[in-house]
């Protein structure tokens, strides 16, 4: 069974994530260790401080400094972005270049503040016209009251939700193992940046996931995970 780790920021000195190719290399190491096979790196990608051809450019030259090193068991890669929410971000043609490697997949950031409709729509409009289909990241930062209709309704309409593994814990929020449950949650990421505070950790939510849930549950949600890429799973 293919492991997805959707989300960290394994690439060396991209963003606040890892500092070093060493550094690299042991996450990756470590997320293997705990069973995973792919990883996203999805660096931050900030609007108001960097162009996307800069931060492309930017990957680039961090990707090839982790590819020269020996990767020998470690997860596959895949590169994207982690992309902060903006007003106007929808007409930005450039961000189509963010997608997750291979995919249509863009991971989206949203604000800490409450959430409003117009920031949905915004989502909305940057779906239909750059043609992306949009990853919420880490939605179980975002449980407020505020914000609880409007999750809901961006889960009707389609949009992808990724949580944290850290979400996974047994006093963390009801609501994360509901949606769970529910199958509302299509990839799990450890937004891991480093190998000690922020380590990657999806091998310890699928042990949680499989004793609270059943066997079935995290290779289920693997499996789905691995088609909404448009991959098959081995
Ligand atoms: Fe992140």
């Amino acid at each position: 069974m293919q492991i997805i780790d959707f989300h960290s920021h394994v690439l060396p000195a991209m963003d606040d994530g890892s500092r070093s190719t060493e550094q690299s290399v042991e996450m990756l190491r470590a997320a293997a260790g705990q069973g995973v096979t792919l990883m996203a790196a999805t660096p931050h990608f900030y609007a108001h401080r960097e162009a996307p051809d800069a931060f492309l450019k930017r990957r680039e030259r961090c990707l090839s400094s982790l590819l020269a090193c020996d990767l020998s068991n470690t997860p596959a890669l895949r590169v994207g972005a982690e992309v902060y929410f903006y007003r106007g971000m929808s007409r930005t043609e450039e961000l189509r270049a963010l997608v997750l490697e291979g995919t249509d997949l863009l991971l989206v950031e949203m604000p800490f503040e409450a959430w409003s409709s117009g920031m949905l729509d915004e989502l909305r409009q940057l779906r239909s016209l750059q043609k992306v289909r949009v990853v919420l990241a880490h939605v179980e930062r975002y449980f407020q009251r505020e914000n609880d209709a409007l999750i809901n309704e961006a889960m009707e309409d389609g949009f992808l939700i990724q949580c944290n593994a850290e979400a996974f814990r047994p006093h963390f929020a009801r609501r994360v193992w509901n949606m769970m449950a529910a199958r509302q949650i299509d990839f799990i990421g450890s937004d891991c940046h480093n190998t000690t505070s922020r380590a990657p950790n999806v091998g310890v939510a699928a042990q949680r996931i499989t004793k609270r849930l059943g066997e079935d549950a995290f290779s289920r949600l693997q499996i789905h995970g691995m088609h909404v890429m448009g991959l098959e799973d081995i």
